[in-house]
C-alpha cells in the first residue's frame, strides 16, 4: 500500500459534500440543459439568466395566465449553475411580449443558501439574453401598477441612479466594472425578504414578497431624485421599514468593503452569506434589530465577527474572519470519472476522517488491496465486514474510482 501520495489529496468530508451536491444537480438540472445565451435562440425558446447571485436549480415559469402558479401547458425550465434557462414556448399561443417570467427555488450560488425569494421579469419580445433579477422584479411591480414596461424601467433606473441599460446588465458578470450594480441588487433582495417575512402572516413567502415589492413600487412612483436602496426601503409603508433599511445599508457597506479587500469576490460571498445568517436570525426570532441579531450570533459562535459586519467597529477584521472560515470549505477538484464515487463515499466515513488510515493509503495503484479483506473473517475485522458488504462489481467501481 502506498504510504505517501504525490497526488493532491482532497479532504474527505468535502468529497462527501460534493457527492451529495452532484446528486442534487443531477436531479434538478434537467430542464436547464442547453440554456446557452450565447448560442442563437431558436424560434420558440426564450433564454436568459436568473441572478441574485446566479440561481442554480431554480424553477423558471412562463406565467401565461398571470396567476403566478405553474399550470398545465405553461412552460417551465430549470436554471443551470450559471443561472441560465431556456423556456420552450412553442405550445403557447399568446404573444411573448408582456408575459411574466417567474423564478423561484434553487440555490443562490454566491452563498450556497436555498433561495426562498421570488424574482420576476416581463418578456419584452427579445428571445435571448433576458435577465431576471431583483431590479427586474421591481420593474415588474411597477408594470403591475399599470406602467408600461419602458416607463417602469425608466422609473426604476432613475430612482436608483442607474441607466435603463444597467437593468439589463448581468450584475455578476459586470462585477469588476460595476460593483455597485451587484451590491445594490443583493441589498435590495435581502431587504425585500426581511420585510416580507415580517409581514407574511398566512401568505406564502412569495406572495408576501410581491406585496413588499408593490409598496416599494409606490415609493418609486413618488420619488423624484436618485436614492440608495436603504432610502427607498425606509419610505415604504411597512412595519419594519427601518429594519429593512438597516439591513440594506449594512449589506451594501459590507460588500463594498469586501470587494475592495484582498479577498475580493471570495470575501464578498463569505460576507453575504454571513449577512444572510443575520437576516435569518432576525426573521426566525421576529426581533428585527440587526445589532441584537449580531450579538446573539456572536454569543453562539464565539468572537465578534457578526457585530463587526453589522456595523460595529472592526468591519474589515470581520470580513477577514468570514473569508477565512469560508476558505476552509472550498470545493475540491474531482478526478475525470466520477463513476463509483458515491459507493466510495462510504470509505471516506473512516479513512481520512480520524477513523483510520489516510486517503492516500487506499487510493492510487494499490486501491485493489481492498479485495484482500474479502478473504478475512468479517467477525473481528471491521474493514473485512465493510468490504464484504459490496458486490464484486461494486468493488470494481470503487477501485476504478480510487485508482484515478
Ligand atoms: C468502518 C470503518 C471503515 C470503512 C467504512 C472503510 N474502512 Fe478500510 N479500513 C478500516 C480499518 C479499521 C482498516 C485497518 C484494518 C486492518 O488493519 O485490518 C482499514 C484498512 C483498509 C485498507 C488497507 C490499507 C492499509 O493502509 O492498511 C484498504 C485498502 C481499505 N481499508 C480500503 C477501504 C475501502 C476501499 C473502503 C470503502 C469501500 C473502506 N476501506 C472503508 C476501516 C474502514
Amino acid at each position: 500500500m502506498q504510504k505517501l501520495s504525490t497526488c493532491a489529496r482532497p479532504p474527505w468530508p468535502q468529497l462527501l459534500g460534493c457527492a451529495l451536491a452532484v446528486t442534487l444537480t443531477a436531479c434538478g438540472g434537467g430542464g436547464g440543459g442547453g440554456a446557452d445565451t450565447s448560442s442563437p435562440a431558436s424560434a420558440t425558446t426564450l433564454s436568459g439568466t436568473a441572478v441574485d447571485g446566479y440561481l442554480q436549480g431554480a424553477r423558471v415559469l412562463l406565467d401565461v395566465n398571470g396567476n403566478g402558479l405553474p399550470d398545465a401547458g405553461e412552460p417551465t425550465a430549470t436554471t443551470d449553475a450559471n443561472g441560465r434557462y431556456s423556456l420552450d414556448y412553442s405550445q403557447v399561443s399568446s404573444p411573448l411580449a408582456g408575459l411574466r417570467v417567474v423564478v423561484t427555488g434553487g440555490v443562490d450560488t454566491d452563498t450556497g443558501n436555498a433561495f426562498t425569494g421570488i424574482l420576476t421579469a416581463r418578456a419584452d419580445g427579445a428571445r435571448s439574453g433576458q435577465l431576471v433579477s431583483p431590479l427586474t422584479s421591481l420593474v415588474d411591480a411597477l408594470v403591475a401598477e399599470g406602467f408600461s414596461l419602458d416607463a417602469a424601467r425608466t422609473r426604476v433606473a432613475s430612482a436608483l441612479g442607474l441607466s435603463v441599460a444597467d437593468l439589463a446588465t448581468d450584475p455578476v458578470a459586470a462585477l469588476a466594472s460595476q460593483p455597485a450594480l451587484y451590491t445594490r441588487q443583493v441589498a435590495l433582495q435581502r431587504a425585500v425578504q426581511l420585510l416580507a417575512s415580517a409581514e407574511q402572516g398566512s401568505d406564502t413567502a412569495q406572495a408576501a414578497q410581491e406585496k413588499v415589492l408593490r409598496k416599494l413600487a409606490s415609493v418609486i412612483v413618488a420619488q423624484n431624485s436618485p436614492a440608495t436602496v436603504g432610502e427607498l426601503v425606509v419610505r415604504a409603508n411597512l412595519s419594519q421599514a427601518s429594519a429593512g433599511r438597516d439591513l440594506a445599508d449594512a449589506v451594501e457597506d459590507a460588500l463594498e468593503e469586501a470587494l475592495r479587500s484582498q479577498g475580493g469576490r471570495a470575501s464578498a460571498k463569505a460576507s453575504l452569506k454571513a449577512m444572510d445568517q443575520l437576516r435569518l436570525e432576525m426573521e426566525s426570532s421576529r426581533d428585527y434589530s440587526l445589532g441584537r441579531a449580531a450579538t446573539r450570533l456572536d454569543e453562539r459562535n464565539g468572537g465578534s465577527a457578526y457585530s463587526g459586519l453589522a456595523g460595529g467597529t472592526g468591519k474589515a477584521e470581520a470580513i477577514n474572519t468570514f473569508t477565512r472560515r469560508a476558505g476552509t470549505a472550498t470545493t475540491v477538484s474531482q478526478p475525470a470519472s466520477t463513476a463509483g464515487r458515491l459507493l466510495a463515499s462510504n470509505c471516506f466515513q473512516c479513512h481520512g476522517t480520524g477513523g483510520v488510515g489516510g486517503f492516500d493509503r487506499i487510493r492510487g495503484s494499490d486501491a485493489a488491496e481492498v479485495r484482500d479483506y474479502l478473504r478475512k473473517p468479517a467477525r473481528n475485522d471491521i474493514m473485512a465486514a465493510h468490504a464484504q458488504g459490496y458486490t464484486s462489481a461494486q468493488l470494481d467501481a470503487i477501485i476504478a474510482y480510487l485508482k484515478q
